[in-house]
């Protein structure tokens, strides 16, 4: 008789923010972006992941935060992805994803590289797999491109690469590397009204972005040799250029898209006000309204004080870099 025991794994991943910003894809279905990026992940805001595979069932089956999925675009994206892994390693059945994220989705804290990077490690293991990082990698590049620097630990790079196989993050220091904190100034927590998907299909139709590409290599190569050098100074003004320069491309864009709102902008003046009286910090924004306020970590009470203080930040998360993708007891 066939083994019919459902086969399950759990798993956990980081969410991570991204220093050189991804925006902008030349292949849309393998999601291989148009430059390279560089990240670091975030401790303690994770994405955890139940995959169990099984011949019970007639189709997919989402749970996200305790309440199960029965139409809309998630669960079509997360059944596109499961299926495109069982062409892939011809695994059979249907599979229960139970997912769920501590912190708030879909506003500008990455909770699609979470979850896919999760998606990803514990779908694959569930099926009996033991899949190598830079497999895992672009497996969970697949479902959401920054997910691609979500498996690998600490500070990482996501190369173009030329190809599924190749288009893959890893790491360029270790979590314990820096002692870097991402204060981020939660300015609203409401999911946002166009996703990135939509955003890097449009990001051509910005006359900005093809200056922007040009010139993200630099900055990625700026930006890597001052985490490396764990040059603060360097470190800020590329973070805060690659991250200016990514949503002047969102805003020019064909409908423009707008994510920030007042409040970001009061905190991104703060922020350089804060820098010229002495911290070491800086801000960066993904597709979102919130401000990541990257800073040193002997800097980061201070700087949580004073968002706190903010006319509009209605709430304060801290991260400091966080490790990779996971498997735990299920
Ligand atoms: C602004 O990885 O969310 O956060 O591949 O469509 O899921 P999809 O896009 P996603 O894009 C992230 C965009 C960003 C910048 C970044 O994280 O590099």
């Amino acid at each position: 008789m066939p083994d019919t025991t459902p086969m399950t794994a759990k798993a956990r991943a980081s969410s991570n923010i991204a220093f050189i910003k991804y925006w902008g894809n030349s292949d849309h279905t393998l999601r291989i972006p148009v430059n390279p990026s560089l990240s670091m992940n975030l401790d303690g805001l994770y994405t955890e992941t139940t995959s169990t595979w099984t011949g019970d069932t007639s189709a997919h089956t989402l749970f996200l935060n305790g309440e199960v999925i029965t139409e809309g675009p998630a669960l079509k994206r997360v059944s596109g992805y499961l299926n495109d892994l069982k062409q892939r390693y011809e695994i059979s059945g249907h599979c229960v994803v139970e997912s769920s994220n501590n912190f708030p989705m879909g506003a500008g804290i990455a909770s699609s590289a979470s979850a896919f990077a999760a998606l990803a490690l514990s779908a694959t293991t569930a099926a009996g797999l033991e899949l190598p990082e830079h497999e895992l990698s672009a497996l969970a590049r697949l479902g959401s491109g920054s997910a691609s620097r979500s498996i690998p630990g600490g500070f990482v790079e996501w190369q173009v690469g030329k190809s599924h196989e190749t288009s893959v993050a890893s790491t360029i220091a270790p979590a314990d590397h820096w002692d870097l904190v991402d204060v981020i100034g939660i300015v609203s927590a409401e999911h946002k009204s166009v996703g990135s998907a939509r955003g890097h299909a449009m990001a051509d139709t910005s006359v900005l972005q093809k200056a922007r590409v040009a010139s993200a290599f630099d900055r990625f190569e700026v930006c890597k040799q001052a985490v490396l050098d764990r040059d603060f100074e360097t470190f800020a003004s590329v973070v805060e250029m690659d991250s200016n320069v990514m949503h002047a491309v969102m805003m020019t864009s064909v409908p423009s898209l707008f994510y920030w709102q007042p409040a970001s902008i009061g905190v991104m003046q703060a922020v350089r006000q804060w820098r010229a009286d002495g911290l070491s910090v800086c801000y960066t924004l993904d597709a979102g309204p919130n401000v990541h306020c990257i800073c040193a970590a002997a800097d980061a009470q201070a700087v949580q004080t004073h968002l706190e203080n903010i006319a509009g930040v209605t709430k304060v998360l801290t991260a400091r870099p966080g490790g990779p993708a996971m498997l735990i007891n299920a």
